[in-house]
């Protein structure tokens, strides 16, 4: 066990020796001692290693690569508004693209922006241009970054049906890559972890401004009031089923379960596949026992597996720093069954 102890402190110590040289180098802010609990919207999560900012699209694909080359685990985030992270300590890199977010350019109908610049934001601007496309993803909490990982949509409007390119990070360099490339599903695209998106251009539909802000008002009415808000939540938990005429929300709603508690989380009486969590000693294993839970009823009695639409960050396993993963039993990402090549410096314990 000493020797094990050892060996992890040194390779550890090893690892944020050369996080600090590849930070420095590349002029990049770098940063410890932050919790999940601080960096994603259900204010839950554990302790995180690293938190690196780069601030330019150039600079955060020379890091991606430079992280890569020393086979430093990593893990992107943006507002954190989709995340369920463990209460463990995540012995891996966050690398956060919030910096990202130079004012978007518009040409014409096309719009460049960056990873980290707010969606909604990026709606309102589009709809004062009398730019159509995105006026029903106005509400949603997040980074233009995160959107474009998971295909975010919401009132018949998804993402993904208006880009025309997305910016990757490859090679230490950044690449344009069509967006007809991509699969976008619901709520899933065929990125893959350890694929940095840097940003994007979109193609939208010139439009009458004032119908344009009237259907994104409409759309913000109904979330408002169907929705929580102001509240610590991560969304939709889990996703619609594809073979299901009920939604995910009405069943477990019809199971009774608004208002349902774990510890510091509760089914939102509001909208029931929302779980929100509460007070200062909430922790990440509230919310995923609730989520688990819901899981269970909702097989018990519709013969259905939900399947999570957050994701869901495991402390026990790192993410590959350029390999891509599955997820476990528990819904957790777990990469190290198709990750021969990611950092191994916890496996002794
Ligand atoms: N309903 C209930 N009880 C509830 C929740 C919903 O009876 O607790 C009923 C509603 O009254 C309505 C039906 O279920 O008749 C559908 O509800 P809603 O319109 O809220 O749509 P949803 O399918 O629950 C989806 C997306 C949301 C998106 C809204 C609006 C998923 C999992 N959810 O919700 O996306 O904002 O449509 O377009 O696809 C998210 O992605 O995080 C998210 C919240």
């Amino acid at each position: 066990m000493a020797a094990a102890m050892t060996a992890r402190t040194i390779d550890l110590a090893a690892r944020d020796a050369a996080i600090e040289q590849i930070a420095a180098k590349l002029g990049v802010p770098a940063e410890r001692g932050r919790r999940f609990a601080e960096l994603t919207s259900l204010r839950v999560g554990g302790a995180i290693d690293w938190v690196l900012s780069p601030q330019a699209e150039e600079q955060a694909a020379a890091l991606v690569f430079e992280l890569a080359q020393k086979e430093i685990a990593w893990r992107p985030l943006g507002s954190g508004s989709n995340v369920l992270a463990d209460d463990g300590a995540h012995h891996y890199v966050i690398l956060t693209v919030k910096e990202l977010k130079t004012d978007p350019v518009f040409q014409g109908a096309r719009v460049s922006v960056s990873a980290g610049y707010s969606l909604p934001r990026l709606c309102i601007d589009s709809a004062r241009r009398g730019l159509s496309g995105i006026e029903g993803l106005n509400g949603i909490p997040g980074t233009v970054g995160g959107a474009l990982w998971m295909n975010a949509g919401a009132f018949d409007q998804e993402i993904g049906t208006v880009v025309e390119t997305v910016r990757v990070a490859r090679d230490g360099r950044v690449v344009e890559i069509p967006g007809r490339e991509v699969k976008w599903n619901y709520r899933h695209t065929s990125f893959q972890e350890g694929e940095l998106l840097l940003g994007a251009t979109l193609v939208l539909h010139p439009g009458d401004p004032e119908k344009i802000r009237a259907r994104m008002e409409e759309a913000k009415g109904q979330r408002m009031a169907t929705q929580p808000h102001g509240a610590r939540s991560a969304g939709c938990f889990f996703k619609n089923p594809p073979a299901s005429s009920i939604g995910t929300g009405k069943m477990i709603d019809d199971l009774g379960m608004k208002g349902t508690r774990k510890g510091g989380a509760v089914v939102s009486p509001k909208h029931a596949n929302f779980i929100v969590t509460e007070g200062d000693d909430a922790r990440a294993e509230d919310a995923l026992a609730l989520a688990e839970e819901i899981r269970e009823r909702v097989k018990r009695e519709h013969g259905i597996d939900l399947e999570y639409e957050v994701e869901l960050w495991s402390s026990e396993s790192e993410p590959g720093a350029v390999a891509t993963g599955s997820h476990n039993s528990t819904g957790f990402f777990d990469p190290v069954a198709t990750a021969p090549g990611s950092d191994t410096t916890e496996e002794e314990s």
